[in-house]
């Protein structure tokens, strides 16, 4: 697929069709997050591939349960409905301080590249820095060792929604030229 079709067809999926997701597929998507850029080339990522469905059940609760009391409209429940969830996670001694960027980047590419492939997923935060109780709880569910931050969770599936377009800000708005 040309990638701007893939860039702007991308949207946030939470209706997953029960169609399974092929481990080619999968293997495809941390191939592509395996390409993205990190602090000085230390290619930190570790992926978890979830598709036990008690695990699914249980990363849910886990983000529902942390979720702000602001953000609470939004419920993870959704997440139980996914294929796949992948777990993105950098690795402390690898990241040269920059786990988040390269955790969040690498995240950005399976997005995109699950868009190219006619699937959908969406970005959700696995951890607070402000609540390292949170961080704490996943690694003990995900029985991941200390070096490593699990930094973002994605659920993935092939669509049973289509978003409508949304709105963008204009360009002319966010560009600057030489000073703010
Ligand atoms: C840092 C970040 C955190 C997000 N957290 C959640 C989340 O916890 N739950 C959720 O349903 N969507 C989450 N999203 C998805 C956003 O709601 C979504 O990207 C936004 O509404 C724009 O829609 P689009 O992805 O379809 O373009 C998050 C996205 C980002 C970038």
């Amino acid at each position: 697929m040309d990638f701007f079709k893939a860039l702007t067809q991308r949207r946030s999926i939470r209706k997953f069709s029960g169609r399974r997701i092929s481990e080619t597929v999968v293997r495809k998507m941390i191939a592509a997050a395996r390409q993205a850029p990190s602090s000085m080339d230390g290619q930190p990522w570790e992926f978890i591939v979830v598709r036990d469905a008690r695990m699914k059940e249980r990363l849910a609760r886990f983000k529902n349960k942390w979720c702000p009391k602001e953000k609470q409209d939004y419920s993870a429940d959704f997440m139980k409905g996914a294929s796949v969830i992948l777990v993105i996670c950098s690795d402390k001694n690898r990241s040269f301080s920059r786990w988040i960027e390269n955790g969040t980047i690498a995240a950005t590419y399976v997005l995109l590249a699950a868009s190219a492939l006619g699937l959908g997923g969406t970005f959700m935060t696995g951890f607070n820095l402000k609540k390292p109780g949170q961080m704490r709880e996943l690694r003990g569910l995900l029985r991941i060792p200390k070096r490593v931050n699990p930094v973002v969770m994605i659920p993935l599936g092939f669509p049973a929604e289509k978003p409508t377009r949304k709105s963008l800000r204009q360009l002319a708005g966010l560009i600057h030229h030489d000073r703010f």
